[in-house]
């Protein structure tokens, strides 16, 4: 396997590449993708340690159907983090899981003041019009949309009360308003559930949920009526991280499991599904349910007296403490298996359960989410590992009302990146239209940008890129004259 290509070093930038273009670019296909995701694995001599650590690049393929044209603009993000790895050769502040090379006092100072990375490697956001990248980050960087410079920065907790914002905001296509989640550290967490203005990027609280436990949030589940945050029984021991601050101790290092003492054995606490009404702001409820983890929610929507919560759910916080960049460019990686899993959230009474609709290893779920956010919906996108392999071998299309699978699986050693579904103008059904994704070719040591039809998951047409590119997180698609999204 040579899946280590996509956790090295890509430090070439390129500005509006004309690109090779196989196959045919449906006409309608008109607009950006933008996507986020590590470039450089080492600041100065230190090597980053965790997948979450590397440097930003993103990777922009600007796609015209209508000439069956593609060109390819990709640019490190000039954060402070960037400028002080370039300059001074080592890591400014903690990252999740490599320390910072300074100085004791320094690294005091900046864990008594909450200080944090701004390395924004997670995926893009338009906030005011400015792709902005983010991460779990008080700070976004702004970029051009065409040449992705560097334009400016954004605090994005500016009117909230916490250390930082999640990288996945959602962005509710009917009321035109992005929902997040703000985090506030203490000897617990105060996770703050807020809505933005896509235009002002001003922002208003609707409810603070304080936590005794920092339970670990990446990402949440939306609809019309609901926010719903998976307080989840792994994440912080905050005092272990602001000692680990001293000791050289990392995020990573002081994610654990938060457990009970029950007749002297010890216990992993349940996980809770907070209910949050989004009109007045109250819990409608706290529904507990066996541990798991968790990154990333698909859809979720509301049946009967219950709620149905789609997610990529893990054992436990081993997948984000496995995730080290020495273990998943091994020859024989331990990569945690995420499943496909649908949780049932009783709103009246009882517990949540679940049922495993996809056995992974899993990740990325995506869905016609301008159309179908917070309803029922019929397709999820999934990229999935093959054994021994620490990425993404193939695109699954799981079809929810038939328990069917479509796979298409790159012709050669290929790993394709987050499936984004584009819908067709006047599409007369869920999966009319296309998957975009970006394909790391280790055979080539080259990614191309790749469109499959979503109805049979067959290519239908493919640019050639000009280098290869360590794998990507998320993105968005940016259709022209739409400023709504392709994903949460
Ligand atoms: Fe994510």
């Amino acid at each position: 396997m040579s899946h280590r290509l996509g956790f090295e070093t890509q430090d070439e930038e390129h500005t509006g590449e004309s690109l090779p273009v196989s196959g045919s670019l449906p006409d309608w296909l008109v607009g950006r993708l933008i996507r986020n995701g590590p470039g450089q694995f080492e600041a100065g001599e230190t090597e980053l340690r965790h997948w979450f650590d590397p440097l930003a690049m993103l990777r922009a393929f600007r796609i015209d159907g209508r000439t069956d044209s593609v060109t390819y603009t990709n640019r490190f993000v000039r954060s402070e983090d960037f400028e002080y790895a370039r300059q001074e050769g080592g890591v400014r502040r903690m990252l999740p899981g490599t320390p910072p090379d300074r100085p004791v006092w320094t690294r005091l100072r900046h864990s008594l003041s909450g200080a944090f990375q701004d390395n924004p490697s997670i995926g893009v956001a338009n906030f005011g019009n400015t792709v902005t990248a983010i991460t779990e980050s008080p700070v976004g960087v702004r970029v051009a949309a065409d040449g992705l410079e560097t334009t400016g920065r954004r605090d994005l907790t500016t009117g909230l009360d916490a250390d930082f914002t999640l990288g996945h905001p959602h962005y509710d296509p009917d009321r035109e308003v992005f929902v997040n989640l703000a985090v506030s550290y203490g000897r617990g967490a105060t996770y703050t559930l807020f809505e933005r203005d896509p235009q002002t990027t001003a922002v208003e609280p609707i409810c603070e949920l304080p936590f005794d436990d920092a339970p670990y949030a990446h990402s949440f589940a939306l609809t019309d009526e609901f926010a719903v945050l998976a307080a989840i029984p792994y994440g912080l021991d905050t005092t272990q991280l602001l000692t680990g601050a001293l000791s050289g101790g990392t995020f990573v290092d002081a994610v654990t499991s938060f457990e009970d003492g029950i007749g002297g054995e010890t216990e992993t606490r349940d996980a809770r599904f907070v209910v949050v009404d989004r009109e007045t702001g109250e819990v409608r409820r706290e529904v507990p349910a066996d541990p798991f983890f968790v990154y990333h929610h698909a859809n979720a929507y509301r049946d009967g007296d219950d709620l149905l919560v789609d997610m990529v759910a893990y054992d436990d916080e081993r997948a984000m403490t496995r995730l080290t960049v020495s273990n998943l460019a091994s020859d024989d990686p331990d990569v945690p298996a995420g499943d496909f899993v649908r949780y049932r959230v009783p709103l009246d009474d009882g517990r949540a359960t679940y049922e495993t609709l996809y056995e992974g290893q899993v990740e990325f779920p995506t869905f016609d989410y301008p159309t179908r956010l917070g309803e029922s919906y019929r397709y999820c996108y999934l990229a999935a590992n093959a054994d021994g392999s620490s990425l993404p071998t193939r695109l699954v299309k799981y079809d929810l009302r038939e328990g069917s699978t479509t796979t298409w699986t790159p012709e050669g050693e290929g790993y394709p990146g987050e499936p984004l579904f584009e819908a067709a103008p006047g599409a007369d059904g869920e999966d009319t239209g296309v998957i975009v994704t970006t394909v790391l070719d280790a055979d080539a040591e080259r990614t191309d940008l790749v469109v499959l039809d979503a109805r049979d998951m067959t290519e239908r047409a493919r640019a050639m890129g000009v280098h290869r590119l360590p794998y990507g997180f998320h993105g968005q698609f940016y259709r022209d004259g739409n400023r709504v999204r392709s994903m949460a």
